[in-house]
């Protein structure tokens, strides 16, 4: 970028609130014109088009001098505790593409405009952090997306990162010709994340003998769901194999929660509004010889990134949902048509993806976004899996460069 203003401003010029537009300077096609305006509390830049508004506090405290940032950590070494907050630059001026600021004792910030407009609550607001597909069942299966394959998987960087590229679109992602053992799947989810442990172990490995307190251990139906409602951070991602099935039934149902979501925020959006701010509580309560578990998770069902009203998590099981005493009852009411109709949403027939795993296909489901289910099924069913840790997988998408900003 080659920008170049040469004004500088002057305290004086600062209590006159002019509108300041420098001349500029360009150099080269590809060159974005920058205009600064102080007011009282923020300067105002406009660059390549968009006008945003930085705090001069916020700008102090995002200082990347050496002094202020340790670039090889990427920490901050500015006492924030310690900024005047009603400080203001002595001195503004933008060369060769910088906004550059001289502050009160001396210290001169430079901050790149193009990385000021990279950060910038204005740009931020209008950019989605997750890229997404979002899909009801003909949209995921007319895209074809293909599974990765074990080999490949774990030896070769692309076909992770084409398995997680699809994992970070949809919501699932599938890896084919595992072998049907626990320590293959294991090898298969470390690859890209940690296991969490739970109060069900790492690498769980269950049949329907009931052997703990919930109905997954049961060859019942299950209705759609999100796994561990019931915890603060519900887990990120849960990972399934099914080694052997010797019986009929027991197909896996998926379903795009962010899909119902927005077609409940495009029809409602006083529902969607009811969704995203009343807390509700999910508890997991189990008592028996062997395991003793009280767990109680609070968040609203749908839970939405503030700055672009982005959905990022979603609550939902009808199982462990607990007591509602959170709001008053006529916000109960209301919020209970507002389940009503994300229910709706969540069971059209057409928003179903019934998938039948078989040994050797392995599936990860952001657990954050795609409800899973099951149909009943007979017989010795033998499914084995494990919960991940999602800033892992998501850190592990971002190293190999694929855009998943948080
Ligand atoms: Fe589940």
């Amino acid at each position: 970028m080659f920008v170049r203003l040469s004004a500088t401003l002057r305290p004086a010029l600062r209590r006159a609130q002019p509108s300041w537009r420098p001349r500029t300077q360009s150099r080269g096609c590809a060159a974005k014109s920058a205009a600064v305006h102080l007011h009282q509390d923020c300067l105002e830049l406009s660059y390549g088009g968009t006008p945003m508004r930085f705090n001069y506090v916020w700008l102090r405290d995002h200082c990347r001098s050496a002094e202020s940032f340790n670039s090889s950590t990427h920490q901050r070494n500015v006492d924030t505790g310690s900024i005047e907050l009603s400080i203001r630059p002595d001195r503004t001026a933008v060369e060769d593409g910088h906004l550059v600021l001289t502050w009160p004792g001396g210290h001169v910030s430079k901050y790149s405009l193009s990385w000021l407009a990279e950060n910038s609550y204005e740009v931020s607001k209008q950019r989605t952090v997750h890229q997404r597909i979002l899909w009801n069942s003909d949209i995921y299966e007319s895209a074809n997306v293909p599974s990765a394959t074990y080999d490949k998987f774990m030896s070769c960087d692309d076909e992770m990162k084409k398995f997680l590229q699809n994992y970070l679109l949809y919501g699932i992602a599938f890896v084919d010709e595992v072998p049907a053992t626990v320590e293959a799947t294991q090898e298969v989810t470390q690859r890209v994340s940690l296991i969490r442990e739970t109060t069900y172990g790492g690498m769980w490995c269950f049949t329907s003998d009931f052997s703990r307190g919930d109905s997954a251990y049961s060859q019942l139906a299950l209705d759609r769901h999100t796994d561990t409602s019931y915890f603060q951070e519900p887990c990120g991602i849960q990972v399934f194999h099914c080694l052997k099935h010797e019986g009929t039934g027991g197909r896996t149902l998926l379903v795009d929660g962010f899909y119902a979501a927005e077609q409940v925020r495009q029809k409602s959006p006083e529902n969607f509004e009811l969704l995203a701010t009343v807390p509700i509580r999910h508890d997991y309560i189990e008592k028996s010889e062997s395991h003793q578990n009280h767990m109680t998770g609070i968040g609203p069902v749908l839970s939405v990134y503030p700055w672009n009203n982005e959905v990022y998590l979603m609550r939902y099981n009808n199982y462990d949902r607990g007591v509602i005493n959170t709001v008053p009852h006529d916000a109960v009411r209301r919020w209970y048509v507002a389940h009503r109709e994300l229910t709706t949403e969540l069971r059209r027939p057409e928003n179903e993806l019934w998938v039948k795993l078989t040994p050797g296909k392995v599936i990860f489901i952001d657990n954050w976004r795609v409800l899973h289910g099951r149909e009943s099924f007979t017989g010795l069913r033998q499914l084995c899996g494990c919960y991940l840790t999602r800033d892992d997988i998501i850190s592990t998408a971002r190293c190999l460069g694929l855009p998943a900003l948080s």
